[in-house]
């Protein structure tokens, strides 16, 4: 069986490591890769994520299965162009990936549909967003409609801060077409959780809950990145509430898009703000969210091979799903500069020793040069280690990284301790 992977990053690698481990001994393809899925599978050079791109090299590859990573390739219907021509996808089409590419659509999905997520109107031009902003006390948060790689929320202390940024967004254009209309919302108060499911349209299989950490220094200090680090951890939703989400947000959201014409199938990242007043979604991702895959896949204890079929032949009833016990963290390793444009190219040691420790070190913005592996991109690495206990992941996690080291590294100090309180 040849499973073909489309993406570059830390989730890429993490999703190809977990498959490799299958019973079924996929061959592994990755479009384009890294430097760490090069030595899993074999990495193929790729134009672009576009449709037809995509569908050359899986064609070319004869493959069994497509998987596809991030969220560009998503909106741009990679995964439809894939299906026209016969091809196996677990990946949502371009009409359910909505869900993430236009933050209108997925406000409008929970209105219609009755899911919490915070009050909000949606304006087309700055005028009408000038008045919207009337409407709303601050802090206020701002969001553009189209992606944005992380860059499209404003979350404004002033009423003039949120003009300010009404004005870049809608007549400068700071984000191009994606800012052209907005969604003004109110702000909640509450700690933050990522709770993703692996669907096929129909029947939901739940991840365990998990925390990003946005911002690149500790105390979730400085501007936000694409993932500084994260962990899963059972605690982080009881039981209770996990059933709530799955009842009063999961379930309406798939019958929602369903009945939109657009069912959803793949992986949907539910990103929640958990308020005194109980759950409320701040966004839908049309897939698994990076670093929080490196640590659910690790924390994955079936087979990922037979799961990526069933939710792609829609037979995902058929499955029994099993997890490892006890947290996993993962540490991302960041290059001089990041979230700016990242200083690349530099050599990277301590791999081989960090992994000796029992962590995995997933690539992210790697390459190979010569013998060495060097840096490619912002995100470089992330070191993922699981425990027993959450203290125990986190030693564990950070003991691996102790060993890596390019220069001008970043990486923060605290992911995973927000947990603590419940150890
Ligand atoms: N209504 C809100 N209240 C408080 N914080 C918010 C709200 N919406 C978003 N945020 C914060 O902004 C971050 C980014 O917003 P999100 O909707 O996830 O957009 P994106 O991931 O596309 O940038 C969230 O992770 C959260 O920390
Ligand atoms: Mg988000």
């Amino acid at each position: 069986m040849k499973i073909l992977i489309v993406g570059s990053g830390g989730r890429e690698h993490a999703i190809a490591w977990k498959l490799s481990q299958s019973r079924h001994h996929p061959e592994i393809l990755i479009a384009p890769g890294n430097a760490g899925t090069a030595s899993i599978g074999r990495n193929l050079p790729i134009a672009a994520l576009s449709p037809d791109a995509v569908t050359a090299v899986a064609r070319e590859h004869a493959v069994d299965l497509v998987i596809i990573g991030p969220e560009l390739p998503l909106v741009e219907g990679v995964a439809d162009t894939l299906r026209e021509n016969g091809f196996l996808v677990l990946a949502p089409s371009a009409a359910a990936a909505r869900i993430e590419g236009s933050k209108i659509f997925s406000k409008r999905l929970m209105e219609k549909t009755g899911i919490p997520t915070a009050r909000f109107s949606v304006a087309e031009t700055a005028v009408e967003a000038l008045r919207v902003l009337e409407d709303f006390p601050v802090p206020v948060v701002l969001k553009a409609d189209g992606l944005a790689a992380g860059k499209g929320v404003v979350i404004a202390h002033t009423l003039e801060e949120a003009r300010t940024a009404v004005l870049d967004l809608m007549e400068a254009k700071a984000l191009g077409d994606a800012g052209t209309r907005v969604v003004i919302e109110e702000f909640l108060v509450g700690e933050e959780v990522s709770f993703i499911i692996l669907t096929d349209g129909v029947t939901v299989i739940p991840f365990p809950p998990a925390q990003d950490h946005k911002a690149i220094f500790d105390d979730d200090r400085g501007p936000n990145t694409g993932g500084m680090g994260a962990y899963s951890d059972s605690r982080i939703l009881s039981p209770a509430m996990q059933a709530q989400i799955l009842r009063d947000v999961v379930e309406p959201t798939l019958r929602g898009m369903e009945a939109d014409g657009a069912p959803f199938t793949g992986f949907l990242f539910v990103g929640l703000m958990i308020t005194a007043d109980g759950p409320r979604v701040l966004e839908f991702n049309a897939r698994l969210g990076d670093p929080e895959a490196q640590v659910l896949l690790m924390a994955l204890d079936s087979d990922l091979v037979d799961l990526c079929l069933a939710a792609a032949r829609r037979q995902l009833a058929d499955v029994e799903v099993s997890w490892k016990s006890g947290p996993t963290v993962c540490i991302v390793h960041a290059a001089a500069n990041y979230p700016g444009r990242p200083l690349v190219g530099q050599r990277i040691e301590g791999i081989r020793e960090a992994e000796s420790e029992g962590a995995i070190v997933f690539h992210a913005g790697t390459g190979v040069s010569g013998s060495d592996i060097v840096s490619t991109g912002g995100r470089v690495l992330g070191v993922t280690a699981s425990g027993e206990s959450l203290p125990q992941a986190i030693e564990a996690a950070y003991r691996a990284s102790a060993h890596i080291h390019f220069e001008g590294m970043q990486r923060r100090s605290d992911i995973g301790t927000k947990g603590l309180k419940r150890w």
